[in-house]
């Protein structure tokens, strides 16, 4: 990572640290990167009354297109979106061109990583090419850095499937899979439901993800393999988790930001988030090809139940899935524009709008895109004296407009585009070093 040595002294702050339970105003020292008891002479003041610092963020699951669609994003301006979110470490997705699916890909691409103003681990694929026909070499790839498998954008294909967990159980490594039954989806471009039949757009139901999650809980059950589940979009899901974690089975997951925030009503032009009350949709805004994303939007019960998983901690941590497509991949027809949208900068900012609504705790938040991520991939996070400094410090109550502009993103692939949201970043310190400030 890159950025100048943190010397600090931030007075006054809310300081949450879900790693020592604490929840309290206080002053953060920083001496040469390392928190410290009493700041050191010379030390810069920042004034923290208003603001909120906790362990820097850490993304399961991003896509930052280097190598083959650096036009969508680079490492580098993917790390810049990721430190002006709050994070310090993002978690690359092996879906790039060629496919990230073996050793020398992997070593590739944590050498290119290294320099940025993020933190950047490495996600091998599972299959060969993604294409779920040959192994990868999981062993070699977990030599050379990768902290996970996965065939993102796919699930592990059913004919691999058995080996593929035994293989990650042998490896001691961690499976993050792409729950979706590409047969039950069969062409669906939205959730299955009353919006996508009034719209006449194909459905996607929610038995696509939830046959894939049974038939891998099942299987992570009797390999012992871990299995992180990204992306979860369906209360149906979160309920097989519940019951598989009382059967003993090790099974950590994930939801995205817009799963908890946004519903299918955004595909006909609905731009209140799922806890807002109902309002007509603006049918200019229908069919808007930036609400296209895998998983789909979900149903309103389905966003409120995932916010409740947040909540009562069983949804371990939400992570953006930040998937940057040029423009004119989204502004086709909604059918066939690039699924995804862009996550790094209003991540916060939308777990701070539900905090704002009263449906989450801002220490749940704070747990769930910090420390909590951070355990699934062996990293530690702490404001504790002597650990390494790795924090954000955000303003909480002040209002941004998302604005493609000033997006540090290559991409502006989003629906928030125009709207205010709360939550600003004032200073982002990854690995002891400053990595953004505002
Ligand atoms: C992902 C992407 O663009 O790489 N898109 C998405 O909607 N999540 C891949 C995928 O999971 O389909």
């Amino acid at each position: 990572m890159t950025g100048p040595t943190a010397n600090l002294l931030i007075t006054g702050a809310r300081l949450i640290d879900p790693a020592t339970g604490t929840d309290a105003i206080g002053d953060l020292a920083i001496s040469d990167g390392l928190v410290v008891a009493d700041a050191p002479a010379g030390a810069e003041r920042i004034d923290g009354r208003g603001l909120v610092v906790t362990p820097g963020f850490c993304d399961l699951h991003a896509h930052l297109r280097q190598p083959g669609r650096d036009g969508a994003e680079t490492i580098e301006s993917g790390c810049r979106a990721a430190a002006r979110g709050g994070f310090t470490t993002i978690c690359a997705m092996p879906n790039t061109d060629p496919a990230i699916d073996s050793a020398e890909a992997v070593s590739r691409a944590v050498a290119a990583g290294a320099g940025g103003a993020c933190r950047v681990r490495i996600i091998g694929a599972a299959s060969v090419r993604r294409a779920g026909r040959e192994m990868a070499d999981l062993a070699a790839m977990a030599a050379a850095g990768a902290v996970a498998v996965s065939d993102d954008g796919c699930a592990v294909s059913g004919a691999m499937a058995r080996e593929t967990f035994e293989r990650v159980a042998a490896a001691g490594l961690l499976l993050i899979e792409h729950a979706e039954d590409p047969s039950l989806v069969a062409g669906g471009v939205m959730r299955a439901g009353p919006t996508a039949v009034r719209l006449g757009l194909p459905g996607w139901p929610p038995a696509a993800e939830l046959t894939t999650v049974e038939r891998d809980l099942a299987l992570a059950g009797t390999t012992r393999a871990r299995l992180h589940l990204t992306h979860l979009s369906c209360a149906a899901s979160i309920e097989a988790v519940r019951g598989a974690r009382a059967r003993g089975v090790a099974v950590t997951c994930d939801v995205t930001p817009h799963h908890l925030s946004m519903a299918d009503d955004w595909v006909a032009g609905s731009r209140r988030f799922a806890w807002d009350e109902e309002r007509a949709p603006d049918p200019a805004l229908a069919f808007d090809g930036r609400c296209r994303v895998n998983p789909p939007l979900a149903s309103r019960a389905d966003a409120l139940a995932l916010l409740a998983a947040v909540a009562d901690g069983t949804i371990d941590s939400i992570a953006t899935d930040h998937a940057p497509h040029p423009v004119e991949r989204k502004l086709a027809p909604f059918a066939s524009a690039a699924p995804g949208l862009i996550g790094l900068e209003t991540a916060l900012s939308l777990g701070l709008a539900a905090v704002e609504a009263g449906r989450l705790a801002l220490p749940a938040l704070v747990a769930a895109m910090s420390t909590r991520p951070a355990a699934i991939i062996g990293e530690a996070r702490s404001l504790a004296v002597g650990a390494t400094a790795d924090i954000v410090a955000f303003d909480p109550a002040a209002r941004w407009r998302v604005d493609a502009t000033t997006l540090e993103s290559a991409s502006s692939n989003t629906p928030l585009l125009g709207m205010e949201l709360p939550g600003v970043v004032r200073l982002t310190v990854g690995d002891g070093r400053i990595t953004y400030r505002s």
